[in-house]
């Protein structure tokens, strides 16, 4: 039995000592302030909790050894400080998605402790573990630092700077619709909402980019406890292939078909936890013949290149722009150079998980996701469930 003090909260646990302090305060307490960007990787911070004073990231912290620890998170900070900060983070603009502000501002806190105001190249050093993917660092720094001014005025009893009157007037800024609450963690993310008796799906990918999938076993699988159903391609009743843009992306691969990627879907496990779902997910087993990939982007663009889809071209577009008399332009020019020119690859990588829940509502399908398109959503969802669109509001 551990006991541990959350947010001032005398509470005991008598689960598996190997677990995170991050899953224990999620999944057991509810609290849902320290978000799981990196699978317990401890690399974007998200999860940053107080522990006896210090910041700890809760994804690596073990339960085993926090008996007696004293653990805080935004829900437990000093109101005053809670507001603060929150207000700042909004009145800077520094929340876009908010996915990361809640482990920034736990951080942040341990600059509270100082006597004087730090400098901002402390500022950014006690902020360095912790990443955010959309807002960009400098309105993060500004918000600390205003907050951090404050702070101090208030604490010697100065008269604290008024914040710029904010009215939402043409000219003038204003905070972004919620700010404050997902700056401070109370703004559900998809991942943060629980519907009771709600069942956890996980995916089985395939573990080669290019092979021909002979069999999927899913009998061991569903030997798991807790696991309810597991649904391959041949379970899919509407339209298997989609796109955004283009229709070339099947939704999973069937027994018979090639895999175009890794990240190609053939099985879905539905277990009561995620635990489950993921313990049955490894023990799906399928029987691949692997097949050459296309890993190189120069020869995929040959025209004796093996077909990632097979009967359509490796090249998906291709866009050609001028400006004016471009012949006329080349032949004037002193110089002209030819080349191939490549930039990096640019990967948003949002912390927050990628995620869906959904739950029947009055005949209809109501979906929760963390998409930017909502329309787009339903139009690709009632095409793969064969559903009227009308069916399926998703939020
Ligand atoms: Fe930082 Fe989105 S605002 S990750």
């Amino acid at each position: 039995m551990i006991t541990l003090f959350i947010n001032g909260n005398k509470e005991t646990y008598s689960g598996s000592g190997e677990e995170s302090l991050l899953t224990y305060l999620r999944r057991d307490l509810k609290i849902n302030s320290p978000k799981d960007g990196c699978s317990g990787e401890g690399s974007c911070g998200a999860c940053t909790v107080e522990v006896n004073g210090k910041a700890m990231l809760a994804c690596r912290s073990k339960i085993k050894d926090l008996d007696q620890a004293d653990v805080v998170t935004t829900e437990g900070l000093p109101s005053n400080l809670r507001q603060l900060l929150g207000k700042m983070f909004a009145e800077k603009g520094a929340v876009q998605c908010g996915f990361c502000s809640p482990g920034f501002i736990m951080r942040a806190k341990q600059l509270f402790k100082k006597e004087d105001i730090p400098k901002m190249e402390q500022i950014i050093k006690a902020v360095n573990p912790n990443i955010c993917r959309c807002t960009g660092y400098i309105k993060i720094v500004d918000a600390i630092e205003a907050s951090l001014i404050i702070h101090h005025q208030n604490k010697n009893n100065k008269k604290a700077t008024t914040p710029e009157q904010q009215d939402a007037r043409i000219g003038k800024p204003y905070p972004k619709y919620q700010a404050l609450e997902t700056a401070l963690g109370n703004r559900p993310f998809v991942d943060d909402l629980i519907f009771d008796d709600m069942l956890f799906g996980v995916l089985t990918f395939s573990e080669h980019p290019r092979a021909v999938v002979k069999s999927i076993n899913t009998l061991n699988a569903q030997q798991v406890k807790g696991v309810k159903k597991i649904f391959t391609a041949k379970d899919i009743p509407g339209v298997r292939t989609n796109g955004l843009i283009f229709q070339d992306w099947p939704m999973m691969i069937n027994e018979g078909e090639v895999t175009n990627c890794i990240s190609d879907v053939l099985a879905c496990v539905v277990a009561e936890t995620e635990e489950q779902a993921r313990r049955a997910a490894e023990l799906v087993e399928v029987d691949y013949q692997v097949l050459e990939a296309v890993t190189d982007v120069h020869k995929a663009v040959k025209p004796d290149c093996i077909q990632v889809h097979s009967g359509q071209s490796n090249i998906l577009e291709t866009c050609s722009i001028s400006f004016g008399n471009v012949e006329k332009a080349f032949n004037d020019a002193a110089y002209t150079s030819s080349s191939v020119y490549t930039t990096q690859r640019i990967e948003h990588a949002f912390l927050e998980p990628e995620c869906a829940i959904a739950l029947p509502e009055n005949g209809k399908l109501r979906v929760y996701t963390q998409g930017q398109g909502a329309y787009i959503d339903r139009k690709l969802i009632a095409k793969i469930l064969a559903l009227n669109e009308a069916d399926v509001l998703v939020t």
